[in-house]
C-alpha cells in the first residue's frame, strides 16, 4: 500500500498542473476563436472559454478545502503544446485548412487534460476528499464533451466546406 503522503503530493502536483494550464488555456483561446473561420468553431471556443473560467474557480475551490492556495509553477506540458500549435496557426491564412490546424491543437490540448483530470479525480477518490473528486469529475466531463464537440465540428463543417471547395474547383477545371 502506498503512503497516503505520497500519493497525496502526486495528487498536489496534478492540481498544480492543472491550475496553470487552464490559466495558459484561458489566454489562448480568445485568440483561438479569433482565429477560426468556421462560425460554430468560435462558438466553441468561446462557450470553451467561460468553462474554462468555471473550471479555473472550481480548482481553486479544490485547493481551498485542502487549505492550500494555487502556486505559480508553469506547465510545461501545456505550454509546449500551446507554442506547437501557436506557431502551426500562425503559417495559415484563415480558411478550413486553419480550422482543422486550430481543432488539431484544441484536441491535443483537451486529451492532456482529460488525463490530468481522470488522474486528479481517481486520486481525490483515494484520497477521500469527495468534494474535490465531484470538482474534478464535472471539469473532466466538460472536456470529454469539447472534445468530442470539436470532432463533430471538424467532420460536419470543415470537411463539408473542404468538398464544396473540392467541386468547384472541378467545375471550374471543367468549364
Ligand atoms: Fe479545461
Amino acid at each position: 500500500m502506498i503512503q497516503n503522503e505520497k500519493l497525496e503530493s502526486v495528487y498536489r502536483e496534478e492540481l498544480q498542473d492543472l491550475y496553470d494550464a487552464e490559466m495558459q488555456i484561458v489566454n489562448a483561446l480568445p485568440g483561438m476563436a479569433q482565429a477560426s473561420s468556421s462560425p460554430e468553431l468560435k462558438a466553441a471556443f468561446e462557450l470553451h472559454l467561460a468553462e474554462t473560467i468555471q473550471q479555473v474557480r472550481r480548482l481553486e475551490q479544490v485547493f481551498a478545502e485542502m487549505g492550500e492556495a494555487p502556486g505559480s509553477e508553469t506547465s510545461e506540458g501545456m505550454r509546449a503544446l500551446l507554442a506547437e500549435g501557436r506557431l502551426r496557426i500562425n503559417s495559415l491564412p484563415s480558411s478550413p485548412v486553419l480550422d482543422a490546424a486550430l481543432i488539431a491543437a484544441a484536441q491535443k490540448v483537451e486529451h492532456y487534460e482529460i488525463s490530468g483530470y481522470g488522474t486528479a479525480r481517481t486520486l481525490a477518490q483515494m484520497l477521500n476528499h469527495g468534494d474535490a473528486a465531484r470538482l474534478l469529475q464535472r471539469t473532466l466531463d466538460e472536456e470529454k464533451e469539447t472534445d468530442s464537440v470539436l470532432t463533430e465540428i471538424a467532420e460536419a463543417v470543415i470537411v463539408g466546406e473542404e468538398l464544396d471547395d473540392a467541386e468547384t474547383e472541378g467545375e471550374e477545371v471543367a468549364s
